[in-house]
């Protein structure tokens, strides 16, 4: 590639995956501020297929539009004033400019920090979006050692990390998954429970004494579970269903109520020190974004799946 042009992803239309395609673009110049990043590794996540089929923040996009927060890398050159990094640094965190489905990006410094080396690119770029998500879950139910907490798509990407969260400060995890995830989940210190007709039931039969909180990673019928149960509303969490938790005045927090350096450095700690795992479904080839996508849309992956450029 010249050093001039980067790959980016870009779509033109709201749509399908078949939407996205791979366009050469000028290589961005970092402003003041601000690094150039060649990006190593950079996940996917269902926010961005809802963005790009017009489902979430309908009228959002202006075309052509890039996509992608989530981003790990080496800094290759840096912006006016920037003296906390250096070139060759690796580092990882975000963009808010959908833009890090890419092989360049620029990212403003508070945006980023350095790699532990202990992470591989996979896991780096893997960590921002899935992070700092179920961190503020976590942080929204406060769950004390003892307590009993349940969790909805346990074992997708930010639920494999809120299991993980809850289970190192203590709590009992009920994980609501398929059984397909039923040896992940105990593997990872939760009761796997199925999801489906009986669900109810089988969350009382697993905790007699009660649930003290519910984290809700899928969608409304789960919040209105929580409800039904009798946990406090301000013990049930969602980072989906934002209307209905209005409505029911449960929590709703989700990654930009923790969007810093310091959560991002605590997460990335956690996962250096083999405190908890991000687990890696599958990586494509950047050209293989619209394949990631449609494996993604099943809504069946455990953990990540990410693109390297
Ligand atoms: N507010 C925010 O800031 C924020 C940030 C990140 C994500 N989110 C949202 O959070 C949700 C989860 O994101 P994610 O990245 O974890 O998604 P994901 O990795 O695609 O989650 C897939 C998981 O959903 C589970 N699942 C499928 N059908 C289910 C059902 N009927 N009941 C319960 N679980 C089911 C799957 O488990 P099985 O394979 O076992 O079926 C799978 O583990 C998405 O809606 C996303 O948009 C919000």
């Amino acid at each position: 590639m010249s050093e001039k042009k980067a790959r980016a992803v870009r779509f033109d239309q709201y749509g399908g995956p078949e939407v996205l395609h791979i366009a050469e673009v000028p290589v961005p110049a970092p402003a003041a501020g601000e690094v150039l990043v060649e990006v190593r590794a950079t996940s996917i996540n269902p926010g961005e297929a809802s963005i790009r089929s017009g489902t979430f923040m309908p009228g959002s996009a202006d075309f052509p539009s890039g996509e992608g927060s989530d981003l790990a890398g080496v800094v290759t050159r840096l912006g006016d004033g920037v003296t906390e990094f250096a070139v060759g640094d690796e580092v990882l965190g975000f963009s808010l400019r959908r833009s890090s489905h890419a092989t360049h990006v620029a990212v403003p410094t508070g945006q980023l920090i350095r790699k532990p080396p202990e992470l591989s690119w996979p896991v780096a770029g893997s960590l921002y979006v899935v992070g700092v998500t179920a961190y503020a879950a976590v942080r929204a139910v406060d769950p004390q050692p003892g307590q009993t907490v349940a969790v909805s798509a346990a074992a997708g990407g930010v639920g494999s990390l809120v299991v993980q969260l809850l289970r190192a400060r203590g709590a009992h995890v009920l994980g609501i998954a398929s059984p397909a995830n039923a040896d992940w989940l105990t593997e990872h210190g939760a009761t796997p429970i199925s999801y489906g007709a009986g669900l109810a039931d089988r969350l009382r039969s697993a905790a007699p004494d009660g649930i003290d909180s519910f984290i809700d990673l899928f969608g409304p019928e789960y919040l209105q579970l929580a409800v039904d149960l009798g946990i406090a509303r301000d013990r049930i969490e969602t980072v989906i269903s934002f209307e209905l938790a209005e409505k029911l005045g449960t929590q709703h927090k989700g990654s930009m109520d923790a969007s810093t350096q310091e959560v991002l450095a605590e997460v990335a700690d956690l996962v250096a020190t083999g405190t908890i795992e991000i687990p890696i479904a599958a990586t494509y080839p950047l050209d293989e974004v619209a394949a990631a996508f449609r494996e993604l849309e099943k809504r069946h992956t455990r953990g990540k799946i990410v693109l390297l450029p």
